[in-house]
């Protein structure tokens, strides 16, 4: 007897689509069946991605987003609904980094974090759940998923990126924070904690002397590829992930253990 993840109904909204994580993030869930909803700021990049998911089969739909304007998060989240219908699952993955000691970080580089990574994540949550929670109360069975994509950086300190790990704290509170209000509605809100994962925020790095340095330090001396959070996705996605709520699971090769 085989047993594989379903996602055929399910609607899922990707944000931080464009690269990365979040590009694999949505076409995984495509591929399981769910239609998925890009969005981020590179719209361009979006229509790259949706073209890709259609050629293998799949549902995609592009929406403009930029998580810093919650003007613009309302209108992303009532575009995705009125083009691809209710949202089941949310990903809530945009994020950013800078790399400086403490004493270095302007009140620029806190602003541009905090607004991405933290407030912006918290209103694009807030606004899926403000819609789930008033069809939850319609429809008391039916499940719905907020995925945060935090860090293990917001479990542990990591040098040169002090201001980061700050952020993602706040994204694992919340993320509890947010399974003990919306759990009675059938959400269930889960953080991933990635480990290093190669990507755009980070790919300058690793190919610097300090960046092959720090892959020296980690336990197996390797970075991940974003497929490597596929089973995770699937899992904190699917209906039968019903008990898990207000979980931070690491996804770091043992990073935080060494
Ligand atoms: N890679 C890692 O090692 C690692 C480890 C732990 C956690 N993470 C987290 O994983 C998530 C994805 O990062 P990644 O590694 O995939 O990096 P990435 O390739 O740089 O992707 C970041 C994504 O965030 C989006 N974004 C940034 N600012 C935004 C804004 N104002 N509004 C909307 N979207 C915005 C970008 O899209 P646009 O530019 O098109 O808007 C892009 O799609 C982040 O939250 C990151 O902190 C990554």
């Amino acid at each position: 007897m085989g047993v594989e993840v379903n996602l055929e109904g399910k609607i899922a909204f990707v944000t931080g689509a464009s690269s990365g994580l979040g590009a694999r993030f949505a076409k995984v869930l495509a591929l399981a069946g769910a239609r998925v909803v890009l969005a981020s700021r590179r719209v361009e990049r979006l229509k790259e991605l949706r073209a890709e998911i259609e050629s293998e089969g799949g549902d995609a739909h592009v929406v403009a987003l930029d998580v810093t304007d919650v003007p613009s998060i309302r209108s992303a989240v009532a575009h995705a609904e009125t083009e691809a219908g209710p949202i089941d699952i949310l990903v809530n993955n945009s994020g950013v980094s800078t790399t400086q000691r403490l004493v270095d970080v302007t009140p620029e580089d806190y602003d541009f974090v905090f607004r991405t990574n933290t407030e912006g994540a918290f209103f694009v949550a807030q606004e899926v759940a403000k819609r789930m929670i008033a069809r939850a109360k319609a429809k008391p069975e039916q499940q719905a998923r907020i995925i945060n994509i935090a860090s293990v950086a917001g479990l542990r300190v990591l040098p040169q990126i002090g201001l980061y790990c700050m952020s993602k704290a706040a994204v694992v509170q919340m993320t509890k924070a947010m399974a003990l209000e919306w759990g009675r509605y059938g959400i269930n809100t889960s953080a991933i904690c990635p480990g290093y994962i190669r990507t755009e925020i980070n790919d300058q790095y690793f190919d610097t002397e300090a960046g092959q340095k720090l892959v020296q330090l980690l336990p197996r001396k390797r970075v991940g590829d974003p497929a490597d959070l596929d089973g995770l996705i699937l899992l904190l996605a699917c209906d039968e992930s019903r008990f898990i709520n207000g979980a931070i699971i690491t996804a770091d090769d043992g990073h935080s253990v060494s």
